[in-house]
Formats: structure tokens, sequence, C-alpha cells
């Protein structure tokens, strides 16, 4: 799914400043982007805009193409998800069966398709096991997997991860971020909105936003290269990537290791 935003701002209320400032950018089928800035440069806002929770003040927005205006709006975003930071604000239901049918109910899935779809959306996140189990008995990172699963059952075009991952411990991280992986190689368009740079460095593209407007639009390596906008936008470079420009910096000469840390670098 292609998305496509043009001139975009946006301001909650009518007397405040823009929240977003005349945003404009293109997200190709199939890419995943990382959209990254500190807090309270306009991450969520911009992705509630994506997922229809907010209207727009000015500017467009198109998807696959096509303009998105009141009639079409609710068509065209039932493609794209969003999965939150906090995955308890997502469960409406005592088991993982009966909460990822609602979300089928809602889409109007036939009942006898369902037990099918919620068996394979567990499976994708290997929580198979636990379909019958309450959300409370699930550890946080168990919980946000439930949740990514209920939103893999309407099964989206696009999916956008708020900060998902960072209420999770290490584990917890790494079993999304492996999902997150897994999704984009099946061609799912992919946004994720961090603060954690190792995992924007996995992105094929990074959007830094600004007090509400777009600092730097390039790939992930030549974002977390510009130290300048970095610095600039309060976010740090990735811990393996400063370590290959100081060694570099300071003439290192052993390049068995150079070599190994870009390794890790480009392989993320
Ligand atoms: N519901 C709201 N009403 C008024 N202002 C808001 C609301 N939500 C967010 N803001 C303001 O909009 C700005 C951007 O917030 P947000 O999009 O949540 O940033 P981020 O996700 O990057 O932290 C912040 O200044 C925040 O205080
Ligand atoms: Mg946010």
């Amino acid at each position: 799914m292609s998305i496509e935003i043009k001139n975009l701002s946006f301001k909650y209320n009518n007397d405040s400043e823009d929240v977003l400032k005349n945003i404009s950018f293109t997200i190709n089928d199939g890419e995943w982007i990382s959209i990254i800035g500190h807090n309270g440069s306009g991450k969520s806002t911009l992705s509630k805009i994506l997922i229809g929770i907010l209207e727009p003040k000015r500017g467009c927005l198109y998807i696959d193409n096509t303009l998105v205006d009141n009639d079409n709006s609710y068509d065209l975003r039932k493609s794209i998800a969003m999965v939150f930071q906090n995955p308890d604000n997502q469960f409406v239901a005592s088991n993982l069966e009966d909460d990822i049918a609602f979300g089928l109910e809602n889409l109007e899935v036939d009942p006898r398709d369902m037990r099918e779809i919620i068996e394979r959306s567990l499976s994708k996140v290997s929580m198979l096991e636990y379909i019958d189990r309450s959300p409370e008995d699930l550890s946080g990172g168990q919980r946000q997997r439930a949740a990514i699963a209920a939103t893999l059952a309407c099964n989206p075009k696009t999916i956008i991860f708020d900060e998902s991952t960072s209420m999770l411990d290490p584990q917890g991280r790494d079993d999304v971020l492996n999902i997150i992986k897994e999704l984009h190689k099946e061609g799912k368009t992919i946004i994720t909105i961090t603060h954690d740079m190792e995992e924007a460095l996995n992105s094929d593209r990074i959007i830094v936003l600004n007090s509400g407007k777009i600092v730097k639009d390039d790939s992930a390596i030549n974002v977390m290269n510009d130290s300048e906008v970095l610095k600039d936008s309060g976010l740090e470079m990735p811990t393996e990537l400063y370590l290959y420009k100081t060694l570099k910096e300071k003439n290192y000469e052993n390049e068995e290791v150079l070599k190994a840390l870009w390794q890790l670098i480009s392989s993320k």
C-alpha cells in the first residue's frame, strides 16, 4: 500500500500553534519507514491522522494514489492498522480468542471462518497455545504479541507500530522486532514510530520529526550518520555506529574489528 502526504498541517486547538507543519512525504508499497523524534515532536499525531482518528486541518492524504475524502476515508483506511505502546488499551475480552473475534465481528467476517483466522494470527506471533488465556495472565511481551495477532487477523496492508516495544523487556522487544521484520519480508508496509535508534536502523528509510517539521527523510544509514540533525533533534546515534565512527576518526587500524562492526550495523 502506498501512502502520500502533501503539505499537511494540524493543530489541536484553533488558537494554538500547528503541531504538524506543512509535512510532505511518500511511503511506497512494502516499504519499512521509521519516524523518529523526541517527545512532543508530533509522531503520534501523524500516525493518528494516517489511521483516521484525527483529520488534517490542511493538506492532502493519498492512499494507493487515491485522494482520501469523507466518502472513501473509511474504506481506504480500513487497510491501515495501528499497534499502540500499551497493549492493555487494546484488549476488550477476557480471553484471546474472544478478543480477536471481536475485531473480526466489526469487520463482518463470517463466524465460520473466525476460528481459522484467529489460530493463524496467534501462530504467527507464537501465541497459539495461549488462545484460551486471559490477557491478564500474560507477560508484557506476550500481551503485545497478542495485540499484534488481533491486528493481523484484520489483514491490514499497512501496520503502524507506535512505540510498540518501549514498554517491553529486552526479550519482549526482540520478539516484537522479529515479528515486524517478518511482516516486512512478507510485503506489508510498515511504519515504526520509535525512540530506539537500533530499532530504527532496521528500517529502509527514516523520517526525522522535530517540532512538527520533517528535518530529514533519507535511508536509515544516512540519517544515522547525520550527527548534526540527530543532535539538533535530541536523538542519539546507535552505539555500534557511534563506536564505528569514533574508531574511524581516530584512525583505528584493525580492519577486522571495523569490518565486524560495519557488518553488525548493516545487517540490522
Ligand atoms: N489531545 C491533544 N490535545 C492537545 N494537544 C495535544 C494532544 N495530543 C498531543 N498534543 C500536543 O501535540 C504535540 C505533539 O504530540 P504527539 O503527537 O503526541 O508527539 P510525540 O508522539 O512525538 O511525542 C505535543 O506538543 C503535545 O503536547
Ligand atoms: Mg507519541
